[in-house]
């Protein structure tokens, strides 16, 4: 593994370290939470599994249109893989994230998932998907527009919302426990179509239980690699 240190997000009093994961993409550590922010077995791989594999393609085979929720932009990685696929499949997809702890342009600059075969091409859609103005809503093209809310979850969504796709994707239950809990995913399900997929790399069986007393089918489907098994719900 490659370690370099690289500096602060914009917001967050901490360190944050490039890290070469197994399948050749980076992924960042963060010291202060002390977690990364994908699998060290490899985070493209483990993004395609848990949110373009097991979210985005049941989503799109229920949805003519899609409207995902992200929580925790992070390193845009899930926004880039839901670019590409979106753009490959011409499914016209409307994007949410919220992240309240912003990287700088340095350091998602020197993310190398845009030299990746798959992700090829992306480089200024990913810039401009970084440097967005919190909320301002960005048509990436005719088949990605993009949207970025510089604040914690916990501040609600917007009345208007209906999601068809939610990726779950915030630091663990043990560092976060705030963000895992029934009134958030409550929130979450009040924002959402019914038949609507909700997927995260968690398989704790509390976040299973919650998902389920908030209104959710839960499926327990197998984890990417270095993960038994991941979290897949449905919108009841
Ligand atoms: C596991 S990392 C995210 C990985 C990200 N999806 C990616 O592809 O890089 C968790 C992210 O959640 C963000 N986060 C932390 N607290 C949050 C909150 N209260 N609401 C939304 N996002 C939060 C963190 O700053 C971090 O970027």
């Amino acid at each position: 593994m490659l370690g370099l240190t690289l500096g602060t997000t914009d917001n967050y009093m901490t360190e944050i370290e490039k890290v070469l994961t197994e399948d050749g993409s980076h992924t960042l550590f963060n010291s202060g939470v002390g977690e990364h922010y994908h699998s060290i077995h490899g985070a493209i791989q483990e993004s395609m599994h848990v949110f373009i594999r097991a979210g985005f393609s049941l989503a799109s085979d229920r949805f003519d249109n899609l409207s995902v929720l992200e929580v925790g932009f992070g390193t845009g990685l899930n926004a880039l893989l839901t670019l590409e696929a979106s753009t490959q499949l011409k499914i016209r997809t409307f994007y949410t994230a919220y992240e309240p702890f912003p990287l700088s342009l340095d350091i998602a600059s020197g993310l190398n998932y845009t030299e990746t075969d798959l992700l090829i091409g992306h480089s200024s859609d990913f810039v401009t998907m970084h440097k967005a103005a919190d909320g301002e809503l960005m048509k990436i093209n005719p088949w990605f527009s993009f949207r970025k809310y510089l604040c914690k979850l916990q501040s609600g969504l917007s009345p208007e919302s209906a999601f068809n796709l939610v990726y779950f994707d915030a630091f663990s239950p043990e560092v976060e426990p705030e963000l895992w809990t029934p009134d958030i995913f409550q929130m979450i399900r009040e924002n959402m179509t019914t038949g609507g997929v909700l997927v995260t790399y968690s398989a704790r069986g509390e976040v299973r239980r919650i998902l389920q007393s908030s209104g959710f089918r839960v499926e327990r489907l197998p984890g990417p690699p270095g993960k038994r098994e991941m979290l897949r719900a449905t919108a009841i």
